[in-house]
This record gives structure tokens, sequence and C-alpha cells, in this order.
């Protein structure tokens, strides 16, 4: 056996070879030695006060949408998009099961490039009726060591003229859901026509809309996912979806973004609304204002939500408690740091039908989407089951959430 040969094939990668006396190569194999463009990306990024990063990523996909060869940059593999992965929900089909969370792309900027990563459908908003600026900054923190973020930002949006100009702007190839909210000078006993406004205004644009009264940063919102206040909002959303869907001769459903930080009585309130007014779907969950004990990042105790890593059993646990209470009756999107195809593996068996993600990218960038959906196709292929609603039903039936319901 002679000395390994090294030869270098790209930038980062080098083939060492193995020759054997006779000259026939026995092994090869490939190590990556240098960064990927992504790691490279991210290093730059994390050196920018996160709410800089975040403008000047979204600036980034802004320019890339215009261009076909700059989205083609962004996408995962052929073998990935074309992956029969295809979830039916709410009368609408999702390519496939995994969704940009609502908040990444607050005022609909950059839609062509969030579709390219391979996202299933994309959450646009929360955009309030009027224009507002959020909270002051710094709004934005990233605990590196957790894998987490704080946010207070507060509804930052460009209000509705704007968003929808955006978004006429915006060839559309997967669904669009739009988040609606309530400007922070709106009180709350009004909050009711600002929810209304936006459904109005929104309706012909999005394939869905999502009633997000569970952001932890704008004062008191989270009181309107309590029993008789959410009872009066919902009915009037519903009146009004009933007629704009006469008007504009389709059914646009409803959907209802609740916290991580709800009590059993008060999930009880909320599940019993949802399936009196028949809403379309709950999303759970937004950000939690808890802070685990593991946390190791000094801004752990900033003010605002907590998204990621840490959020993750929450969330998962709510999904789960959830499923329990609407028993298949009303579809679930799970949301709440997924960070690998395990942890959207858990959302699906704990009752999830859809999928969420926000900070996982932030720290992975858009190649996490492929993972994941690669995951759950491998999944489904040791199951031999090309039908991914069959697969988890199939795979809920031996878990330990499955056993729950
Ligand atoms: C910076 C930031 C801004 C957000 N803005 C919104 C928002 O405007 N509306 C909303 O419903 N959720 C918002 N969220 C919550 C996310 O949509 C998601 O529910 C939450 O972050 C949990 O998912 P993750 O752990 O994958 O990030 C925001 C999250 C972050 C980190």
């Amino acid at each position: 056996m002679r000395t390994s040969a090294f030869r270098r094939e790209k930038t980062s990668e080098f083939v060492i070879s193995c020759v054997a006396d006779n000259g026939h190569t026995s092994w090869r194999s490939r190590i990556s030695v240098a960064p990927t463009l992504q790691d490279l990306i991210r290093f730059l990024l994390f050196r920018f006060e996160p709410e800089t990063s975040h403008r000047l990523v979204l600036g980034l996909l802004r320019r890339a949408s215009e261009h076909r060869v700059l989205l083609r940059l962004l996408q995962p593999p052929a073998a990935i998009t074309k992956a029969p992965l295809a979830v039916r929900i709410m009368g609408l089909t999702f390519p496939n099961p995994l969704g940009l969370a609502a908040g990444f792309d607050k005022n609909a900027t950059a839609i062509p490039a969030f579709a390219a990563m391979g996202f299933g459908y994309l959450e646009l908003g929360t955009v309030t009726p009027r224009p507002q600026h959020g909270n002051p900054k710094p709004r934005l923190f990233r605990l590196n060591e957790d894998r987490a973020i704080v946010n207070r930002m507060g509804f930052n949006s460009v209000g509705l003229d704007r968003f929808l100009a955006n978004l006429r702007n915006a060839p559309g190839s997967v669904p669009l859901g739009i988040n609606i909210g309530k400007n922070a000078d709106t009180p709350l006993a009004q909050a009711e026509a600002d929810y209304l406004h936006g459904l109005s205004r929104v309706y012909a644009s999005a394939d869905y809309v999502t009633v997000n009264v569970s952001s932890p940063n704008t004062p008191a919102l989270r009181e309107l996912q309590e029993g008789r206040r959410l009872h009066d909002l919902l009915q009037a959303l519903k009146q009004r979806q009933s007629e704009l869907s006469r008007q504009h001769g389709r059914y646009v459903p409803l959907a209802l973004k609740i916290a991580p930080d709800l009590s059993e009585p008060e999930l009880d309130q909320i599940t019993d609304n949802v399936l009196r007014h028949r809403v379309d779907a709950v999303i759970a969950t937004n950000t939690t204002l808890q802070r685990p004990a593991s946390l190791r990042s000094r801004h752990a105790s900033q003010t605002g939500g907590l998204s990621g890593r840490p959020l993750k059993s929450l969330s998962t646990d709510t999904v789960a408690r959830l499923a329990n209470r609407l028993g298949g009756e009303v579809p679930i999107i799970g949301v709440g740091g997924i960070e690998d195809d395990d942890d959207a593996w858990d959302k699906l068996m704990a009752g999830a039908v859809l999928l969420q993600i926000y900070t996982g990218i932030i720290f992975q960038g858009p190649a996490l989407v492929g993972k994941v959906l690669k995951g759950i196709q491998r999944r489904m292929e040791k199951m031999q089951l090309s039908d991914l609603a069959d697969a988890i039903r199939h795979a809920r039936q031996t878990s330990d959430y499955g056993n729950r319901g």
C-alpha cells in the first residue's frame, strides 16, 4: 500500500485516495476542510447587530427575488422539491408541510426568494392596519449559546396599503398565509375593528388568514385569547369571512395563532371557541414569555418573546394538548424550535399536520428547509408509504404522542 494522495476537488474539499501496490485505488474519501459558503455568510452576518443582519438578509433576498439565476442558488436539490410531500388541509394543497413562520417577511418583500428555498408555503406579516415603527431599538437579541432569539419587535409594519402593494408585485408560486394584527395604539376594546379591517383588506390576496392574538410584544394583546373576548372576536371575524366569501366567490380559511404559555383552563376556553366558531386551523405556537433555567446567554433576561431551541418542547407540548382536545376536527400547524427533521417529526407525531420555522433559519440558513424535508421523505421511504398523511397516521399509531389521543 502506497502513501495516500491528496487532490483538491473544490475550494473546500479534498479527496484522499489510498493506492495499492498494484496501482489500483483501494479507497477514497472526501473531506471538507473549509467552511461552507453558508457558514461564511453566517459568520459575517453574526458580526452585525441582529436587526441589521435581518435587514441585510431581507435586502439581499429582495434583490435575489428579481433574478432567476440568484433564485436558483437558494434552491434545495430537485429531488427534495419534487418529493411527494403534499398536504391537503383547509381546502388548500400545500406542496410540502414546511412553511416560513410569520415575522420573517413582515412586509411581503421577498416572496420569490423564500419560495425558492423550498418552503411549502409562506406566512407573511404580521401586518397592522396603519404603518407603525414597533418598539424602540434594540429589540432583537440572539442567544447564540442557547440557539434562541428574544424579540420585542412590537409589530413593526409598513401597514396594509404598502403590504398589499408589495404583494401585488410578487408572483405567487406557493400558498400564502397573511398574518393580521392590531395597531399598538388601538385600545383593546376596539381591537375587533382592526382585525375586521385587516381581514377585509387582505382577503382577496390570501390563501389563508391568521389572526394573531398571541404576540407578547403588543400590550394586552394576549388578553384577546381569553374566553369572552375571543368569542366576540371570532364571532365577528367568522361573520365577516362568510360575507367576504360570498362577495369574492372564494372561501379563505381563518387560522388562530396561540401562545405557548396557556394554563389548562385557558387552553380549554380556546379550544371551545375554536370548535364553536369553526376556526379552520390553529397555529401553535408564538414565542414564550417563560425563561427556562437552562438558558446560558447574557441576553436571556431581555424582555420579549423567546423562540428557538428552548421553546421546542413547550410548543410541541401545546400541539399535543391541543390535539387531545380538538380530536382531529381542526388541523394544527406546529411551530417552535424546529432545528432538524427529528424536531419536525416530533411535532407531526404530537398532532400537527403543517409546520413552520423561523429561528432555525437564522442559525442554519436556508439549507435547513431541504434538510428537514429530506428527513421526512426518508421516514416515508422506510415505511414504504408515498402519502405523507398515511405516513403520519401510521407512525402516530406507534408513537407516545399518538397513543395520548
Ligand atoms: C424576530 C421575530 C419576529 C416575529 N414576528 C412575528 C410576527 O410578526 N407575528 C407572529 O405571529 N409571529 C412572529 N414571530 C413568532 C414566529 O412566527 C414563531 O411563532 C416563533 O418564533 C416560534 O418559532 P421558531 O422557534 O421556529 O422561531 C416572530 C419571531 C421572531 C423571532
